[in-house]
Formats: C-alpha cells, sequence, structure tokens
C-alpha cells in the first residue's frame, strides 16, 4: 500500500549571500508554509553561525519582529520578541526570560556552503514546515 505514497527529499534552498547575514544585524525573512498556513521563517548570525527559526513566538503565537528584519535586542546577544519582551538564545531558540520560559522557538536545518554563486546560507526543511511556493 505504499503506492502513492511519495517520501519527498528535503531540498536545500538558498536563502542569502553570507555576506547578508551580519552578526547579531538583521535578520532575513522568508515566506513559508506550515500546515497549510502561512507562516514566517527568519535567518540570523549568531557568534558566526548561521541560525533559522519559525518566527513565531512560543507566548502567544506572534512574529517576533515588530520592526521587519529586527530580531536581536540592543546588545546583540539574544533574540527578542517586540510583543512583550521574551528573550531567546539565538544558538538554540531556548527562551531564557520574559513570558515564553521554558518553551522554545521551532529551528531550522540551515547550512552554510561556499556555492557557484558564492558563500550562501541556505535551508533544509524538515517536518510540516515547508518553503512557500514562489
Ligand atoms: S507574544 Fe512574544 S512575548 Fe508575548
Amino acid at each position: 500500500m505504499s503506492m502513492g505514497m511519495t517520501e519527498t527529499v528535503a531540498e536545500a534552498v538558498r536563502i542569502c549571500a553570507s555576506e547578508e547575514l551580519v552578526d547579531g544585524g538583521a535578520g532575513v525573512r522568508r515566506a513559508a508554509k506550515l500546515g497549510g498556513g502561512d507562516v514566517v521563517v527568519f535567518f540570523v548570525r549568531y557568534d558566526g553561525h548561521a541560525y533559522g527559526y519559525l518566527n513565531r513566538c512560543a507566548h502567544v503565537p506572534m512574529e517576533l519582529d515588530w520592526a521587519e528584519g529586527q530580531f536581536f535586542e540592543s546588545s546583540g546577544l539574544y533574540l527578542m520578541c517586540a510583543t512583550h519582551g521574551a528573550i531567546y538564545a539565538p544558538d538554540t531558540g531556548k527562551c531564557v526570560g520574559g513570558p515564553c520560559r521554558g518553551g522554545r522557538l521551532r529551528s531550522l536545518q540551515v547550512d552554510e556552503r561556499d556555492s557557484p554563486g558564492g558563500r550562501a546560507v541556505f535551508w533544509l526543511p524538515d517536518g510540516e514546515l515547508r518553503p512557500a511556493t514562489p
């Protein structure tokens, strides 16, 4: 009965050139789908590494960035939800303060590597969370 059950292999999605993600700086947003609904995912750089998360606070399911792409709080050490100030560790997505305590952001698999267009950040979609079809 496996006929028709297609196993979709995650295809790496190019997000941006590596230099576009500045450590502790603005994040890159991308439209995505989750269970048929429209969502947003985002990518940031922290301590040299690129990370990606579903743009959905663990407190109330709202996007984190009130000013588009602004995910870090002023010290550049934490991601912050603009609505009630929940803060998250940028490398794990774990809530480390505020009303989300004990929660975490839904992380994405991110790969950074050399590609024909230069070094770039890629998203390797997993589970129900997929890129929105262009
Ligand atoms: S919705 Fe993010 S802290 Fe309340």
